[in-house]
């Protein structure tokens, strides 16, 4: 079972013999976090900030868990108050962005328990040995593999370098046409 996690979708996948078996795509990704940021910071700090503030709020201190081993240092952005109107500095948390995104990490633990109910029996055994593949920018999002593992009881990895694991993939396979047959489809 792979599950990319991009901008725009989650899409979780059960691959076998060279092809698809069982495939789930939700809506909530990475764009789906920034938009849960900016509204928490809208909420709970009246401060407004823009889309790209919210990616590197994401990327600086994004968190799936408010557990984390090893938690990264409070991050500083700049917003404006929405009281005042004037600019303001903030410091957040890991966990506040945690609390933020929850509720879209739950949206895709559901679509992966979802994949996992529709996968057959004999590839069930297989995942349980196999584990879940994490790609896609979205996987790099701390505590979102240990998460996963949690929810589904699997070992979860996160694919090495996951922002190119794809295209890497993808020019794998085309290499190596004649063992994926599904491509000629
Ligand atoms: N360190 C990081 N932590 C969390 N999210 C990250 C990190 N780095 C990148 N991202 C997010 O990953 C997403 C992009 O991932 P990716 O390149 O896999 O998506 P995509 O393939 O362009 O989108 P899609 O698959 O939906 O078409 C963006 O939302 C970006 O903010
Ligand atoms: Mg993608």
């Amino acid at each position: 079972m792979i599950i990319d996690i991009g901008g725009g979708t989650a899409e979780i996948a059960v691959i076998s013999l060279g092809g698809i078996t069982t495939f789930k795509s939700v809506k909530v990704a990475g764009d789906r976090f920034n938009s849960d940021i900016q509204e928490y910071m809208r909420k709970k700090h009246n401060i407004a900030i823009g889309e790209s503030t919210a990616e590197q709020i994401k990327i600086n201190v994004g968190s799936a868990v408010e557990d984390l081993e090893n938690p990264p240092a409070d991050y500083e952005f700049y917003g404006r108050n929405l009281l005042t109107g004037v600019p303001t500095a903030v410091k957040v948390n890991y966990r506040e962005v945690a609390q933020a995104i929850d509720r879209s990490i739950a949206q895709i633990e559901t679509a992966v328990i979802n994949a996992l109910e529709n996968t057959p029996p004999e590839l069930s055994a297989d995942i349980y040995k196999t584990g879940i593949y994490l790609a896609g920018g979205g996987s790099l999002l701390r505590g979102l593999d240990k998460r996963l593992s949690k929810k589904t009881t699997l070992e979860v990895r996160v694919a090495e370098d996951p922002l190119k694991a794809v295209a890497r993939g993808t020019a794998i396979s085309l290499k190596n046409f004649d063992k994926f047959p599904f491509l000629m489809k």
